[in-house]
């Protein structure tokens, strides 16, 4: 009987030990940790191209305001830097020791990401993220893309939006990308571009135009005298 006894504290003890490992799930079954596997990959692993889809799949319906579970916000890589309510969860270089890894790879005692009944990543989905954090979870690259910059418009865009003939057929004024082309309709030739000697593009420069944007509207005045001309909130005349 007390050899019995000791067996079954020995025995109680070890599903201690295993128990101490990993989180419970709601039955109270220990979660399994997702698989490691190691990827067959030399070039750098992309924050924007590799580890952002991961998180809008399968993290930003809870981490993305306007729901932010833990204060633990993923919707950019300054705010994933920042962490949660318990502080940094990413120790770049080291991934073993970063709390999100051990969250969604389930080996954290307490928790595991994301929450039961949704989803778990997949191995290589982790694997991914280790790496990354392992390569020194590095930032997206600063495309030149991120950044919108006024540049006047190409010589090339000559798009002709609106039309404009005088009462008595002797002028037709074209508005081409962001110019006024006057022609004379009896000899069909180019008599002149109606210019805005004010307009300066937003680097300070004239613009040789009529107009920033395209030219959307144009009318003529029945005593053929004026041309009337409009693009997105502004008219000129
Ligand atoms: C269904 C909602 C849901 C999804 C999906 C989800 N989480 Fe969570 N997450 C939570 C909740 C709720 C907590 C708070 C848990 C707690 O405090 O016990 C949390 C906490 C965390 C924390 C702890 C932050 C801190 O400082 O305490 C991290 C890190 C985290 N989640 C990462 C992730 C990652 C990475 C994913 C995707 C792989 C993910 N979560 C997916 C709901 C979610």
């Amino acid at each position: 009987m007390r050899c019995f006894s000791s067996f079954l504290a020995v025995l109680t003890a070890i599903a201690n030990l295993a128990g101490a490992t990993f989180a419970d799930d709601a039955d109270g079954q220990k979660v399994q940790p997702i698989a490691v596997v190691k990827l067959d990959r030399s070039n750098p692993v992309s924050y924007a191209k590799d580890i952002e889809p991961i998180f809008i799949k399968k993290c930003r319906v809870c981490h993305s305001p306007p729901v932010t579970e833990a204060k633990f916000n993923l919707r950019t890589y300054q705010s994933l830097r920042k962490g949660g309510k318990h502080g940094t969860v990413i120790v770049p270089g080291k991934s073993a020791e970063s709390l999100l890894v051990k969250l969604v790879g389930r080996t954290d005692a307490k928790a595991f990401m994301p929450p039961e009944d949704e989803e778990p990543l997949s191995p290589s989905e982790l694997a991914l993220i280790k790496l990354w954090i392992d390569q020194g979870a590095k930032p997206p690259a600063a495309g030149k893309h991120n950044r919108i910059k006024l540049q006047p418009l190409s010589a090339a865009v000559r798009l002709v939006r609106a039309l404009a003939v005088t009462a008595d057929n002797s002028i037709v004024a074209a508005g081409r990308a962001n110019q006024i082309h006057v022609y004379d309709i009896s000899t069909g030739e180019f008599t002149r571009s109606l210019l805005d000697p004010e307009l300066k593009s937003s680097a300070g420069k004239p613009t040789k135009a009529a107009h920033l944007g395209i030219v959307e509207s144009l009318v003529a005045s029945p005593d053929n005298t004026t041309l009337a001309s409009g693009n997105f909130g502004e008219i000129a005349v």
